[in-house]
């Protein structure tokens, strides 16, 4: 059985993460931490083997350093802060870090869908959609699809557009442009759950990842 911890459990994603972690085989919610339910991460750590950190742009470097430090993996999901100093913890530690900005496994083979096809045409724009209490802008899948599209040559124009309503949940356009021809690729989170296979998978997996820092759903696939 994995002892999951669930960090910002009385969040939007933390509540669902929850959830299926208890519908999960193989591994059981050992315990939550938030300040919201007045339960410090620091408290939960003897009794985890995974945390799974779904909080803050200003406060996901502390946590998950914290958790590293305790000798405990950790999964990440919170965006909106730099991923470097993160990096550097992880590779000085005792345990894994993974990080996901984006959990959904349609949102990950959109961003394949864009190197592929930013080969043949580089010129594109990304639109993210997301509900109105999302903190950081652009979000983190649009930083990281443009990541990708450059690495294969492609020419993200900048800057790329950020839309904040409530209604949506997470949303993102592609939109590759070539002669006398457009290009469009959508991929539309309309629940939480979507992000939820990605997230019980990345907790099974962790403890056995080759490096102790690694970014993207893709490199489970
Ligand atoms: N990677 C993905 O697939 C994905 C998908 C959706 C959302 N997100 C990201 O997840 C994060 C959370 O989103 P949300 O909509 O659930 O936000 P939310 O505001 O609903 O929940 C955040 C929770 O974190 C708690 N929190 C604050 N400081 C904390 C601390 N120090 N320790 C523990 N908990 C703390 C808050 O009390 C709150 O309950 C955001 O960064 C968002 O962009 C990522």
């Amino acid at each position: 059985m994995i002892r999951v911890g669930v960090s910002g459990a009385a969040g939007r994603m933390g509540g669902t993460v929850c959830a299926a972690v208890e519908a999960a085989e193989g591994m059981e919610l050992a315990a939550k931490a938030d300040p919201a339910l007045g339960v410090a991460l620091d408290s939960i750590l003897g009794e985890v083997d995974v945390v799974v950190d779904f909080t803050t742009p200003e406060t996901a470097l502390e946590n998950a350093t914290a958790c590293l430090r305790a000798g405990v993996h950790v999964v990440l999901g919170t965006t909106g802060f730099d991923l470097d100093a993160l990096r550097d913890a992880a590779e000085a530690a005792e345990a894994n870090c993974f990080v996901a900005p984006n959990f959904a496994i349609g949102a990950v083979l959109l961003m394949q869908a864009s190197q592929a096809i930013a080969r043949h045409m580089p010129e594109c724009e990304i639109i993210e959609l997301h509900h109105d209490r999302k903190l950081d802008a652009p979000s983190g899948t649009a930083k990281r699809t443009a990541e990708l599209i450059g690495a294969v040559g492609g020419n993200v124009h900048e800057p790329i557009h950020s839309v904040r309503l409530p209604g949506l949940v997470a949303h993102q356009e592609v939109i590759f442009g070539g002669e006398g021809q457009t290009l469009s690729l959508r991929h539309d989170s309309i629940d939480r759950v979507s992000f939820m296979p990605g997230v019980v998978l990345a907790v099974r997996r962790i403890a056995e990842l080759p490096d102790r820092f690694t970014v993207g759903l893709e490199k489970l696939l």
